[in-house]
């Protein structure tokens, strides 16, 4: 009996526009629009084989050699849709084999640690999605492709593109037009690169998704972000990456980060994912920015302590120097730790 398979890679993207909040939980639809920049898949991206035959007795997941559940809502949809999709080209070809009808085996692996805060559930569920999609060989693009990925993990949704990535909220109730969409390939911005700071790789205090919910529920300031501050931005920032502005891009960036743990904050009870060692960074950042008389490094947080900090390359000698001696110099952290800190390309666009 033949095993069909396919393989793939997702790299992982992190936002400097966030989503924060959804409007439907089932199909995970978002409150605001967002953008992202795609990270390398040299440095963080996981590696996923979709295998299907009529011999497998169950659909089963393996994340990095473990057994995992494939129960939760969230995988069920994305399998869901993509079996339905298989099975309408099926009706069309009946010299197609029945692959939808087979279960799945699952095999992926990320090369970064899990548990470190740096959103692995984005490039996990993309490349669940697109391994998934190339077995069943799926005409549909990378955008129709975003709003399966999207019902997986919101982010993930942004991680089937490389370099700038804007997911666009929609407004149709059923969820059809909230997709991502590329805003320019990294190609065209070559030099802007990114830096990872690994605060602490502890498993994050709450959740994404619970905390978005509490913040949806109990922000006052949440329906100022999400109706007055985001959608301006979100205009002025695929304006400021169509420039190559990076003045202005690392501007928004910070401000955008800093709006959201602002909202965090104004939850009740308070979230909070920023800890000591990030707000020494915020603060060594601005001074940086202050020195040079104009913005050359933008830092941004997600749901953890953990910093990604954007630069142009030009300026690398620069921020990165800075960035070591003050790890250096941070408590608990001794010359080792500067292995902390990776390096990082924008990935470009075929993923
Ligand atoms: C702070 O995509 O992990 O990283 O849709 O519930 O899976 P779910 O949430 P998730 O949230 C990411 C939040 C963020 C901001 C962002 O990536 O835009």
């Amino acid at each position: 009996m033949s095993v069909y398979s396919a393989s793939v890679t997702a790299p992982v993207n992190i936002a400097t526009l966030k989503y924060w909040g959804k409007r439907d939980k089932e199909l995970n639809l978002p409150t605001n629009s967002s953008i992202s920049v795609t990270l390398s898949q040299k440095d963080l991206r996981t590696l996923t084989t979709a295998s299907a035959s009529s011999t497998f007795k169950q659909d089963e997941l393996y994340l990095n050699g473990k057994l995992e559940s494939l129960e939760s809502a969230r995988t069920q949809a994305c399998l869901g849709d993509l079996r339905k999709l298989r099975s309408e080209l099926e009706s069309q070809d009946d010299k197609l084999e029945k692959l939808s009808q087979f279960k799945l085996r699952i095999v992926s692996e990320n090369n970064f640690p899990t548990a470190a805060g740096l959103a692995s559930s984005a490039a996990g569920f993309a490349a669940l999605v697109y391994a998934i999609a190339k077995l069943y060989e799926l005409p549909q693009d990378m955008s129709e492709l975003s709003k399966i990925a999207r019902k997986g993990s919101g982010s993930a949704c942004r991680s089937l593109f490389g370099g700038f990535v804007a997911w666009e909220m929609g407004d149709l109730e059923n969820g059809q037009d909230s997709k991502a969409v590329e805003v320019a390939p990294v190609e065209h911005w070559p030099t802007l690169k990114a830096a990872i700071l690994v605060v602490s790789d502890d498993k994050k205090d709450t959740p994404s998704t619970s905390g978005m919910q509490a913040t949806v529920k109990t922000s006052d300031l949440f329906q100022h972000r999400i109706k007055e501050v985001v959608p301006q931005r979100f205009d002025e920032m695929k304006q400021s990456i169509l420039n190559k502005d990076f003045n202005k891009f690392g501007e928004l960036t910070m401000r955008d980060s800093n709006s959201f743990h602002a909202v965090c904050l104004d939850s009740y009870p308070p979230i909070f994912y920023l800890n000591d060692t990030s707000k020494k960074i915020i603060k060594l950042i601005h001074k940086l920015n202050e020195t040079e008389g104009e913005i050359i490094a933008a830092y941004t947080f997600d749901a953890g302590p953990n910093a990604v900090i954007y630069y142009d390359e030009a300026n690398e000698a620069k921020v990165l120097g800075l960035i070591h001696t003050y790890f250096n110099q941070v408590d608990g952290w001794s010359k080792a730790d500067t292995s902390k800190l990776s390096k990082l390309e924008i990935e470009g666009t075929d993923p």
